[in-house]
This record gives C-alpha cells, structure tokens and sequence, in this order.
C-alpha cells in the first residue's frame, strides 16, 4: 500500500492528549519480544527525542507567535509519544541488554538504509558507519558476558553477527575530518532526506543513552568503554547531520521532521507483529499526519511553497529491520580499512598522510589505553576467548580483519595482537 500523506487528515493536534494510564502503558516481556519489534521501539525513542528538541530550537528561533503557538502544542504530544514509546523498556531489562539493542539498531537500519539509497555518496557514508556499530556491538556483547552472565543472542536473537568489526581505538577522528559534503535540497530525493533525518534521530539518542547510563555500572572498565563509545556516537551525529543541506529554512526542516515521522511509524506500523505495539504505532502515525497538516499550511503561508516539492507525493520506507548478514559480511571484508581522507571522501589506511589529523587525537584519547581493547584483554584473560556469535568461517577470519583493519601509524598501548587473535580463534567457542 502506499498513500499520499499530505491529503491524509490524521487526528487533530487539539485530540491528541492522553491519559497518563494511557501514556504510561504496561511494559513488553522482553524474554517474549521479537529482537526488530525492540529496534523499533528503540528507534521510535530517538525519532521523538529528536522531533521534541527540534521544536524547541525552532521555538527559540522563530519569530512568528501563532507558528509558536502550533509547535508548543505538537511539541507537548512529542513529549507525551516519548514517553509512550520508551518507556515500553521493561525495568528488568539491564542498560547492557538494551544497549545490544541500541548497536543492533545501528547495524541493521544502517544496512538497510544503505541498500535504499538512491545517492551513492550518502550510501558510502552509511556503510562508514556500518562497521563502527558493528564492531561497539562485539565490544558491548563482551561486557554483557561479563557483567551478566548473558549470550548477546538472548537480545539479538541470531539476526545480527558478533564479530570484530573496525576497531573500536581506530574510530576516534578530528571533528573535521568528519564533516561530509550536504545533500542539495533542490535535487535530493525525499527518501535521501527522510534516511538521513531517521538515522541521525537514532545515532543520537545512541549518544544520549550511553551519556546517561553508561554510569551506572561501577566497573572503571566498562565506564570508560561507555565513554569511548558514547564519543564515537558524537562523531556519528556529526557526520550524518553534515550530509543534511543546512540551506533547509526551519519551516522546511519542520516539514522534513513531521514526513520523516509519518514514514517511520507507518513503516513500524506495516512491519510490526506484536498487536500492542500494532497499536501504537497506527495511533501514532495518525497523530503524525495531524502534525504534518499543521507543518504542511505553516510552510504554505510564510513560504509560499508546496510541500509537495519538498516531500513529495507518497510514502517512503526508512526502517524496515530484517537480517543484514550477508550485507554487513560483505563490507566487513572489502571495507575494513577505509578511512575518512579530510576533504569529505574516504581513503585507505595505507593511504593515509602521516599528517591525518585524526592521528593527534587518537595519540591522545588512547595514550594510556583503550577501553575497547582492555575489554577484549579483559574477556581473554578470563575465558581464553572472545565471545563471538557468528560462523565458524567469519570467526576464523578475525585475526586476518584486525590486520587489515588496525592502522600501523596508531595503536594504543595495551592493543590486542593479531597474535592474540590467533590463539583465541583456535578455542572452541563457548556453548550457551
Ligand atoms: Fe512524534
Ligand atoms: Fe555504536
Ligand atoms: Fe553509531
Ligand atoms: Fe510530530
């Protein structure tokens, strides 16, 4: 099915205000819960984030008081559907095992919007930043071990490899180097921006979430892999919001937050199996095309313009979740070694300068050790393994990716060897 959002009325903004019973609703079973309806519902958090913190910066910068007025009032149903959304999170599911969630999230939206990307550029951003996640995803699934005794599949539930990725020590770069070249708003696709605006919702509610809680583990280990891992997710929100055209006008962008909004449940709602969170997602996506009516007439009257041009005429997909093995393997092994050159494209290790920027930085946030190493020290030491949830195949590959994915020029002190790898993979892996 697909529809045409604009002519779609929804629910009025003046309909949307809830209960708190029916704001604040019973919390899904998470041994029960589908491993995607989870990403969903850690995806949908971040959209809300995102669309409530917007509209406040909008408020803070546009003059007009009934456009004020409008945002104030879907800015407080934003606020009310966040709530909704993340607090389905039930108490007894540990800041670990949603963190597995969060990094399956990553990878498995990142392959997906990169295979339905119509612009090559943005695409090889997207598979950049594939390899990131997925190697934060091995590192965290250690620590979930580790802390609580857990297999990362009773989160993943086999759709998503564990495996080493693009270490962890080598992500850290200068914010410059980051920094990509926009999208034109005048020739981009609807389905490039709505990508764009729904991965940098996710990648910084990433952020937030380890910000918040990446505390609340006493392990001095753990904490700072939380820190070094929280500072990648900034580097990420730097340099997916850097292909985002800042040309866009604030009631443009309004526009683009509401549409990005209405795709993201409707795609929830059409892909989702469990019946309460159905739910939510077809109240949800109602409320959204209310919200987009209310964007749609500010832009018509201030601008002159028809959001048509802006969005289109039909709906997109931006977050259909299902296995990217396949993909995620194929990029593991082509792309390892590929590095942002500074002027908005990519290069290889072994092409870097010896003047990279990013290596000042990694000379000093590593300098006395990277979290993300100690903690495969740490798993080795205790197990003589790491914990890996992969095939046989890419598991035995793990010592040739480190080589060619560590760069030479930079590597922390207490750097786990491909010599190391060597030992580890030969271990029968652990039986859960
Ligand atoms: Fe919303
Ligand atoms: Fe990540
Ligand atoms: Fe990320
Ligand atoms: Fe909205």
């Amino acid at each position: 099915m697909t529809f045409n959002p604009l002519e779609e009325k929804g629910i009025p903004v003046e309909k949307q205000v809830r209960s708190w019973h029916d704001i604040v609703k019973r919390p899904f079973d998470k041994h029960d819960i589908d491993c995607y309806s989870r990403t969903r519902q850690i995806l949908m958090n971040g959209i809300e984030v995102e669309a409530w913190n917007f509209k406040h910066n909008f408020s803070r910068s546009f003059h007009d008081a009934e456009a004020r007025k409008l945002i104030s009032l879907s800015r407080r149903i934003e606020d009310m559907q966040q709530t909704t959304v993340n607090w389905l999170t039930p108490a007894c599911q540990s800041v670990l095992e949603t963190t597995l969630g969060y990094e399956q999230v990553a990878v498995d939206l990142t392959a997906w919007l990169a295979q339905n990307e119509p612009d090559e550029y943005v695409k090889s951003v997207y598979d950049m930043g594939l390899l990131e996640d997925f190697d934060h995803l091995y590192r965290y699934s250690q620590w979930a071990y580790m802390v609580h005794g857990i297999d990362p599949d009773n989160i993943l539930q086999g759709m998503t490899d564990v495996v080493i990725g693009r270490p962890t020590q080598n992500h850290h770069n200068c914010s410059g180097v980051r920094l990509m070249n926009h999208y034109d708003r005048n020739t981009a696709s609807p389905q490039t921006k709505v990508n764009l605006y729904t991965l940098v919702s996710g990648e910084q509610q990433t952020h937030n979430f380890y910000a918040e809680h990446g505390m609340m583990y006493a392990n001095d280990d753990l904490r700072r892999t939380y820190g070094e891992i929280c500072d990648v997710e900034e580097e990420h929100v730097t340099m997916y919001e850097s292909l985002i055209d800042p040309n866009e006008t604030p009631l443009e962008k309004l526009l683009l937050h509401e549409f990005t909004e209405v795709c993201t449940y409707y795609n929830c709602y059409k892909d989702e199996e469990n019946d309460k969170l159905k739910q939510v997602w077809e109240e949800f996506l109602a409320f959204e095309l209310g919200h987009l009516q209310i964007a749609s007439d500010l832009l018509k009257k201030h601008e002159k313009r028809d959001p048509e041009e802006i969005i289109g005429n039909k709906i997109v997909l931006p977050c259909h979740f299902e296995e990217q093995k396949e993909y995620v393997t194929n990029i593991l092994e082509n792309e390892i070694d590929k590095r942002h050159d500074g002027k908005g494209g990519f290069t290889t290790i072994e092409n870097l300068p010896e003047d990279w920027p990013s290596y000042r930085i990694q000379d000093i946030t590593n300098g006395k050790g990277a979290p993300t190493e100690q903690t495969i020290r740490l798993i080795d030491t205790s197990i003589g393994m790491d914990i890996v949830t992969a095939s046989p195949k890419l598991r035995k590959k793990e010592p040739d990716l480190l080589a060619r994915g560590l760069e030479p020029e930079m590597q922390a002190p207490n750097t786990v060897t491909v010599e190391d790898y060597e030992r580890m993979v030969e271990v029968e892996p652990m039986e859960f």
